[in-house]
Parts: structure tokens; sequence; C-alpha cells
């Protein structure tokens, strides 16, 4: 019988209760070895990226209010969220979608409000959308939170004309009747786009093709998806468009192969820039493990389904190797994340879930995996930004929350555009049944200023951990930081108590030379080590 949160909670505290302190005192510290002298590759801050798609109230109720809306809001973009996602530094949002991106017409969504379109989100609960969240609104709010444009173009329903004539309209200058279209429409300086996604899961929802037919549309897509903006031309220029073809589903290898190798056999006519890879923390599909009432056997299986994201990388990265050894097409994982069950009075196809302490060692523990694939791995979108799936923001009419979630991205981000440095460790193992997977992990980064992080994260959800962390080449003098957990691997931060699971801050003691530190139990700890 699965348990309940409650028993899960009542059951923990009774073991807590019964392990003596001294026991947890004697247990001998895991050691953590920290090259402090030496640097591995660069982790690209774009693996903090995030995902809104036109799904549930994802854009509209959660970024989109509209101007006349009582709810605070600059041009009809809610100020709240905005807010709180300028905090957290979103290097780029992929939008329109997702499965809603292979179906969208970007002409509906420009010019007079009054005047777009009404149509139907037919993937995501047959909603009305009514198109007033367009082109020209997605700029404005990845401007309003000082992010980048990460937009996926319609392949599997649209044509490669209306595909070059979208990204034509988006970066052409106003010589271009192109660009005089968008001035016309209110914005005269051509956008950059730092992302062109070339479809959406073209394997499934965007028209399930074969990998080979993908291939020879991506070519044309690629071709004449041109990007017109004066500042973004020439391939060597670090602005320059990337183009991200779509890739493997979770552990399927056919698009990874049939993508890579023509990528190899390219002639000078088109050319890539990315690889996407798609893979959700979820035990099958449908979807049906509870967000909130969940137990440990439950925590467990979903720590372990997320771990394999560390492998998918591993077996993409091989075959991606054959082809491409200088990591010249990096791998971007540009959805992922956890996808439970709906929550039991939200609508169908809403895909709205709660996000508790489990999601945020989710959470941190893909960052660790994807710097440690740094040289690979140079982008990932978590799936979605606000209200859907792993979501940094919930928000209910004027009402705004922060998830776990949320606060793992802030803690993260000495990370972003941080050099890897090579950490061993001794990590343990933490079991619970047949499941078994180490219990600390450990990832340690010089931030743009060279300061050194230590991100540690001691996934059982019973036991602390004593960590001894030893820095080759540097003697540390403080070690101090933030830390995430809370009374159960199940707390969730709600409107009516929004403050459940916040960062908090700790310092570590200095022993000997050697950073001394307990980590609670289910907990994620970033330090700054410092001489
Ligand atoms: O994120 C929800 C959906 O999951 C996306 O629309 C689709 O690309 C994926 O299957």
């Amino acid at each position: 019988m699965q348990r309940t949160g409650l028993t899960f909670l009542t059951a923990l505290a009774a073991s807590v209760a019964l392990l003596p302190w001294a026991a947890m005192a004697q247990q001998s510290p895991a050691s953590v070895t920290v090259q402090a002298d030496q640097r591995g590759p660069k982790i690209d801050r774009d693996i903090f990226g995030q995902f809104a798609e036109h799904l549930g109230t994802g854009i509209y109720g959660g970024v989109w209010v509209g101007k006349n809306s009582s709810i605070p809001n600059v041009r009809g973009i809610r100020t709240d969220v905005v807010e709180a996602l300028r905090a957290i530094k979103v290097p780029n949002v992929r939008w329109p979608g997702g499965c809603f991106a292979d179906e969208y017409h970007w002409r509906d969504g420009i010019g007079d409000p009054k005047k777009r379109p009404v149509t139907v989100n037919a993937n995501w609960g047959g909603s009305i959308e009514n198109n007033a969240f367009g082109t020209h609104e997605y700029f404005d709010f990845i401007d309003q939170i000082g992010s980048e444009a990460y937009v996926s173009i319609n392949l599997g329903s649209g044509t490669y004309q209306e595909a070059a004539e979208w990204v034509a309209y988006m970066t052409a200058d106003t010589r271009n009747t192109a660009g005089q279209m968008r001035a016309a429409n209110g914005r005269k300086e051509p956008w950059k786009i730092r992302y062109l996604g070339i479809g959406n899961e073209n394997w499934g929802c965007g028209g399930s093709m074969r990998a080979e037919t993908y291939v020879d549309e991506l070519k044309r897509f690629s071709r004449f998806s041109r990007n017109y903006n004066p500042a973004q031309q020439g391939t060597d220029n670090p602005q320059a468009m990337r183009r991200v073809a779509v890739g493997p589903d979770d552990k399927d290898t056919r698009y990874t192969e049939a993508v890579m190798k023509a990528w190899k056999e390219r002639d000078w006519a088109w050319n890539i820039e990315g690889l996407s890879l798609h893979s959700y923390t979820v035990i099958k599909f449908p979807a049906a493990y509870d967000s909130v009432n969940f137990g440990e056997k439950e925590y467990a299986e979903i720590l372990q389904s997320t771990l394999r994201m560390n492998d998918l990388i591993e077996m993409h990265g091989a075959i991606m190797d054959r082809y491409d050894p200088e990591k010249k097409v990096p791998l971007i994982v540009d959805e992922w994340g956890t996808w439970y069950a709906k929550l039991p009075d939200s609508p169908e196809g809403y895909l709205q879930q709660q996000n508790s302490l489990r999601d945020a060692m989710v959470a941190a523990l893909n960052f660790n995996i994807f710097a440690r694939h740094a040289d690979r791995v140079r982008g990932a979108n978590i799936a979605q930004m606000v209200n859907v799936l792993q979501a940094m923001i919930l928000t209910d009419k004027d009402r705004m929350v922060l998830t776990p979630t949320y606060h793992i991205h802030k803690m993260y981000l000495p990370f972003q555009d941080a050099t890897l440095v090579p950490t061993s460790l001794d990590a343990g193992t933490y079991r619970f049944g047949e499941i078994s997977m180490p219990q600390l992990d450990a990832v340690a980064v010089r931030d743009m200023t060279g300061k050194l992080w230590l991100s540690l994260v001691n996934v059982d959800p019973n036991r602390p951990m004593p960590v001894r962390i030893r820095l080759a080449g540097v003697t540390p003098g403080t070690a101090k930081g933030q830390q995430l957990t809370a009374g159960a691997v199940n707390a969730i931060n709600s409107f009516d108590a929004p403050d459940m699971v916040t960062p908090r801050q700790v310092s570590a003691q200095i022993e000997n030379g050697a950073v001394a530190i307990e980590l609670p139990a289910k907990s994620v700890t970033m330090l700054l080590i410092e001489p």
C-alpha cells in the first residue's frame, strides 16, 4: 500500500527521535576533495534556461494578465512574476512551446489584439487561445526579466516560408518590408534571437516523423530561417543565432544518430549549433505519482529516476562524440523536470502540480549533472517556468508563491558562467528497499570573479551527513553560504504559508585546514569558501 505523506512524516519523526545524537556524531565524515588549483570547462549560464509554453496558466494568468487587469502589471505582464524572475537571472526563455509550437502560426499573434484570431489550444485542454500574448509581448516579457530569446519555430504543421518570414519579422531592420511591418506594430529595432528551435519533438507531437524525414526538413528550415539582425551576423560572432535541432526522446537514439550523421556529412548550405534532448523525471506516462502526498518509496524512486539524466547525457554524448569529437554541437536539454499527476482540482491538460523539497533536490542533482558535463551540455530549459510541471512560480489570481525549485535556482546563481573545479568524493549510499544511490553529491566551481563555491546535496531523507572537505592548493579561512531543507521531503510553499521551504544562512567550521560541516538529511547546501 502506498504510504501517505502523513505516515511518512510520522515514521520520519520517529526514526529521527530514536537515532541517538552520539551515534550521529560518531559517524565518520564523508570526504570531499576539491582540486581548487585546477580548472575544468566553463559552465554555460544557459543551463539555467526556462521554458514557457502556451499551456494551462503558464502564460495566461501566470505571466500575462492584460493591460487592464487589477493585478499590477507593465503593459499586461505581471510585475510580481517579473521581479521574481529578474532575481534568478534567467538566461533564456524557450517559447511558444513545446507541442504548441508546432501548431503555432505567428501571424495570429501580432497587430491589434482586438483583431487577433481566436484559436483552440488542441494540445493542452482545448483552452481558448486569444493570441493576446504574441511575438511583441514575448520580447517585452524577456526584456522585462533581463533574459534572451529561445524561439521554437513551427516545423510540424507550418512551412519553410512561414518560419522564414517569422524570423525575418523578428530580426530584419527597417530597410526590409518585414522590419517595416514590425516597426508599424510598435518595434523599430530588430530583436536578437539567441536560440532558434527547429521544431519540437517531431518524433511525437511534432508530426511523428521518422528521423530521416526530420533530417530532410531540418536542412531546409535551417537553410531558410535566416536571421537578418546586423548584430548577429558572422559564424564566429558570439552573438550569432544558434539553431537547435530536435534530438532524442529520452533514451531513444534514432534522432541522435540521424541528426549527428547528417551534421557530419553536411555541405556549406546548412548547419546547426545545438541538439536538443528531452527527458522528464516521471515513473511512467500517464504520470500518476502525487506531487505532494507521497512517502519515502516515491521519494527514492523519483530521485533514482532523475539520476538517469547522467546516463542519458553520457549515452547520447558518446554518439555525438563519434560524429563531433571536438564537441562543436552542444547538447541542449531543453525540456527536463518532474512530471506528476495533475492536482485534483485543476483542469485536464493544464499540467498543474505542486512543488516540494523533493523537487528542489531534483533540480540540484540535475544542475550538478549538467555542470559535470559542461563540455557537452551547454544549455537546458526546465519545464516549465510558471504554473506548469516543475515550476519556479505558482500563481492564483493576484497571489504568487515561490517554489523550492525557485530557491535552488537562486542558490545556484554563482554557477552561471562559472568554471568547473575537479572534485572527488566518497559519497556513501542511501538505500530504500531495492533502491540505492550515492547519499552525497558535490560539485565545486569558480564563479566569474574567481571565488570558490561548493554545492553539497545529501539525498538521504533520514540521516544527516558529516562532511570533511579538503582543498588542494587553497587554505580555507571561512566557509559560509545557504542551505535549503525542511521538516519533510514533501514540504511545500503554499499561498498561505509561502516560507515553509526557504534557504537559511549556514557556516561551516575550519578544522586543520579542512572545511567541516554536517549536512542535514534531505538538504542542498551552497558554500562560498574563501581563504
Ligand atoms: O512540457 C510539456 C510538453 O512535454 C511539451 O509541450 C512537449 O514538448 C513535451 O512532450
